[in-house]
């Protein structure tokens, strides 16, 4: 195994690469990326997933439209108003506004989407339907990291789901679930920033600390 492609390693450097070149991908490494996707766990085994792959322009520059109507609307809003998560600091989160934004604008840019959908046929989709389908974007996220390409899971399209679909010419019954716009990256893969697992981690009882993932002093 090559130096640095040890599983936790990619885990903990596997974060939003919003800023892409737009250099082509070779087709082997998305395929690559695809078998790991359909590596993941699924309900039953059913394999209800399905991954357009798009690299038309005017594809992504129409769905870019709705992107950033989103973010004009309502995500960037968001980000100004709220404060930063667990783990990061106001500067960070500051980075990632401004890295949020520069993928909203460059979003058609990425040279390969893979969208995320599943077949859901009749059925209605309900809450645990994505539970089918995110484990093989993780997947994915975690093997264009292995193979040093950059890319982000966004959902923010769902917005304007109705839209958007019949843009991407999804089919009655398949909906998507993730666009990941992926490409080599402009900067370093970097850790990630997380809360302390202590402020997450509960023992027998919902609120009672688990002493084994307590900080260290
Ligand atoms: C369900 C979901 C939807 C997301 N949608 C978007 C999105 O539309 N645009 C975007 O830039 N990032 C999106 N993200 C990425 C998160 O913002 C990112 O994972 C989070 O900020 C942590 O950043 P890091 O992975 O770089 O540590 C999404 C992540 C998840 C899990």
């Amino acid at each position: 195994m090559p130096e640095g492609t040890e599983l936790f390693h990619i885990m903990r450097t596997t974060r939003a690469m919003r800023r892409l070149k737009p250099d082509p991908v070779p087709d082997e490494l998305i395929r690559q990326i695809l078998e790991a996707g359909v590596c993941a766990a699924n309900g039953g085994n059913n394999q209800p997933w399905r991954f357009l792959v798009i690299k038309d322009r005017s594809i992504k520059e129409q769905v870019q439209r709705w992107y950033k109507k989103a973010f004009d609307e309502v995500v960037g809003p968001r980000y100004r108003g709220s404060e930063p998560p667990p783990g990061s600091s106001p500067s960070r989160y500051r980075r990632q506004h401004d890295a949020v934004e520069y993928l909203t604008d460059h979003y058609h840019d990425a040279p390969v989407w893979i969208v995320a959908c599943q077949d859901h046929g009749s059925d209605t989709p309900n809450r645990a339907s994505g539970a089918s389908i995110y484990p093989a974007v993780q997947n994915m996220l975690l093997a264009a990291r292995a193979l040093g390409l950059g890319a982000t899971l966004t959902s923010r399209h769902l917005r304007h789901e109705t839209e958007v679909e019949a843009i991407m010419g999804l089919p009655p019954g398949v909906h998507s679930y993730a666009i990941l716009p992926i490409g080599y990256p402009m900067g370093n893969f970097g850790p990630v920033r997380r809360g302390a697992l202590s402020d997450f981690v509960y023992l027998d009882q919902w609120g009672e600390s688990y002493p084994a993932v307590a900080p260290a002093d």
